[in-house]
């Protein structure tokens, strides 16, 4: 007997949403939304600003805390205390747990400008994971090689372009070894010339089997690293599907509107 292994439907969930439900006092954001990412998916939400897309991301890491729904990490499901509308997320030391291991990267970098960027990309190895200093360091630069940046390690933040920040942005994400990367619009702040540069580490990264959550506006992008495709609309799913599908083969009317503004 022959086995075919799919590995898209039976890799280890890394991310579950189930029904997850947020709201800001009276706006409610997200209406209910389900996504999963399994090992080496790499989920992209896109839609218009405004459609919940950084609040869902934001609620993943507990950033955010959606008021109903559950959230699952690799199998573990976030503990509430108070449950109900003013539930919080209950356990300290899983939390923490749970942010070390979603590695999330911004919009605007969020590096300390006070520290060289290989201080910077140590910095939570050394405080949050108790790694050695000197086991910090080369780990540390290897990865700033990885992203094409070694040669800057030394620098501070203010003096490197924004592509470069960004690389640096990434490798203090993968330095925490996360179960899963979050990308909130890691594009969004730079020049066309080094936005390439961004745009290739993470397609490297998603080649290399990363499980990841990427919002993005760069419909491009999108198509070349996405396994699935979410389109956000007013807190709901409006459509997803393969980049293919939802590309290529667009059901929703919403959607083509939003396809045929970004171009
Ligand atoms: N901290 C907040 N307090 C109140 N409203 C918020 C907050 N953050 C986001 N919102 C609102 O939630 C909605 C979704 O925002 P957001 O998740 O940032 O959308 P997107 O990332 O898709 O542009 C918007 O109407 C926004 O104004
Ligand atoms: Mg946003």
């Amino acid at each position: 007997m022959e086995w075919t292994l799919v590995l898209t439907d039976t890799a280890a969930p890394v991310i579950e949403l189930r029904n997850i439900h947020k709201s800001y006092a009276d706006l409610e954001v997200i209406k209910g939304v389900d996504v999963t990412a399994r090992k080496g998916d790499v989920i992209v939400l896109i839609g218009s600003s405004g459609s919940g897309k950084s609040t869902l991301l934001r609620c993943v890491n507990l950033l955010e805390t959606a008021q109903q729904g559950d959230i699952v990490i690799s199998g573990e499901p976030v503990k509430w205390k108070n449950p109900g509308p003013d539930r919080v997320p209950g356990d300290k030391d899983q939390v923490r747990r749970f942010r070390t291991n979603l590695s999330m990267v911004f919009q605007q970098f969020n590096l300390w400008s006070h520290l060289t960027i290989l201080e910077n990309v140590i910095e939570a190895p050394v405080t949050v994971l108790g790694t050695e200093r000197s086991i910090a360091r080369e780990q540390g630069q290897r990865l700033l090689d990885k992203v094409g940046i070694g040669d800057k390690s030394d620098r501070y933040p203010a003096l490197l372009s924004g592509g470069q920040q960004q690389r640096a942005a990434i490798a203090r994400a993968l330095a925490m070894e996360p179960a899963a990367m979050l990308f909130d619009e890691p594009t969004s702040a730079l020049d066309p010339e080094t936005e390439a540069e961004v745009v290739n580490v993470i397609k490297d990264l998603a080649a290399e089997g990363r499980t990841m959550i990427l919002v993005t506006h760069d419909m491009k992008m999108a198509r070349d690293v996405a396994s699935h495709v979410i389109f956000l609309h007013q807190g709901v799913i409006e459509e997803q599907g393969s980049p293919d599908e939802v590309f290529g083969n667009t059901k929703s009317t919403r959607l083509q509107q939003f396809l045929s503004s970004t171009h």
